[in-house]
């Protein structure tokens, strides 16, 4: 990657890739099976038009929103570039093909972030606007450091979705908190030994997730909620909860009380099954939070995607995200 100086319309191109990804961002977790996408449409001269993002499966899509925006603000004659940080559609879903509603646009640039992982989507998105000679870029083609900081945001926006589409397998963030000794227990009758920051964290990491998986070791010391509490949760969103619970220890109180706060519970006994069947269900992203003896487990089995640790500091807690090596990072 070279540091070439970009023209003022790539600039420009780079800070509307800035701005779509961070709209998507704050749908991540609302949109499965669908991943999380942002659009932005400006002018010939690089004016804002209209910012929009992906809300939840079955509502329209980042671009036909984009669009949608500037029908109402009586500006689809003005639209000349279109920003979109996940290849559009090119076919009929649940909602008809964005290619098509960029096509009826005057739009002369496409400019995609990543291409579409979906092995099972007949592709297009990026040829059928070229075809009809509209040029079409990808963010990895600018030649600026930033772009590919950019780039690889783009690819962790979607690397659920990708995982899922290509695998059936949903993606597996495991939190792990350690005490300044090392050790994940927490003081005798306490739940937790982390910063208010590092709780935070905890509430963001389960308000992406699609699931909780948990063993039946923390249900009993802790008897956790595993709600989303310290930050606002979207609206309508329902969760499973997964204990793995070989010896079916974990009381039907519990589970009651599980499902009364809203999740789906379901006792697995075995890993791998539990996290096949969640796939199945849809689930983009899965949060791991249990304690030593299924963490080992998980990593034995190298059946997680990106590892966060929060270690207990003598100020701040010091927060590392490791992810997979093989993590996908291929862009078009
Ligand atoms: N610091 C942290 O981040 C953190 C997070 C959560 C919990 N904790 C603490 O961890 C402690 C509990 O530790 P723990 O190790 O007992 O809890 P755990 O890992 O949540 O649960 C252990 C149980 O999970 C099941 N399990 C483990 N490996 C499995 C596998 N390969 N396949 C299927 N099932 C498997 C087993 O239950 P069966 O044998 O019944 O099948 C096992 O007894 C609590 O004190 C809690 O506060 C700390």
């Amino acid at each position: 990657m070279g540091t070439a100086i970009l023209s003022t319309s790539d600039q420009r191109v780079l800070a509307a890739f800035a701005t779509a990804l961070a709209a998507a961002g704050e749908f991540v977790g609302a949109t499965a099976p669908n991943p999380p996408v942002g659009c932005i449409i400006l002018d010939s001269v690089g004016n804002v038009l209209a910012i929009a993002a992906h809300p939840r499966a079955g509502a329209p899509h980042a671009e036909a929103l984009a669009i949608a925006l500037c029908d109402q603000a009586g500006t689809r004659h003005l639209i000349d570039t279109v920003i979109v940080t996940l290849e559009p559609c090119n076919h009929t879903g649940r909602t008809p093909p964005c290619v098509e509603a960029i096509l009826r646009t005057p739009a002369r640039q496409v400019w995609i972030g990543v291409a579409d992982p979906n092995p099972q989507a007949p592709g297009g998105g990026a040829a059928r606007p070229a075809a009809a000679g509209l040029r079409v870029g990808y963010l990895a083609e600018l030649d600026h450091p930033e772009a590919a900081q950019l780039a690889l945001k783009a690819h962790r926006l979607i690397a659920p979705f990708a995982k899922q589409v290509r695998t059936g397998l949903p993606w597996v963030t495991v939190k792990q908190a350690l005490n300044r000794e090392g050790s994940m227990l927490p003081p005798f009758g306490a739940k937790t030994f982390t910063s208010e920051a590092s709780l935070l964290l905890a509430h963001r990491l389960r308000k992406r997730a699609d699931a909780v998986l948990t063993g039946s070791g923390t249900v009993l010391a802790d008897a956790p909620e595993f709600t989303v509490r310290h930050v606002a949760d979207f609206a309508d969103k329902r969760r499973f909860l997964t204990i793995l619970d070989r010896r079916g220890r974990v009381p039907s109180t519990y589970l009651d009380a599980a499902r009364a706060r809203g999740f789906e519970v379901f006792i697995q006994t075995d890993i791998a099954a539990a996290l096949r069947h969640l796939g199945q269900l849809g689930a983009l992203e899965v949060l791991v939070e249990a304690g030593p003896a299924l963490l080992q487990a998980m990593r034995e089995g190298d059946l997680w995607d990106e590892w966060i640790t929060i270690e207990q500091g003598e100020g701040a807690d010091r927060v590392t995200v490791t992810p997979r090596e093989n993590t996908d990072r291929k862009g078009k």
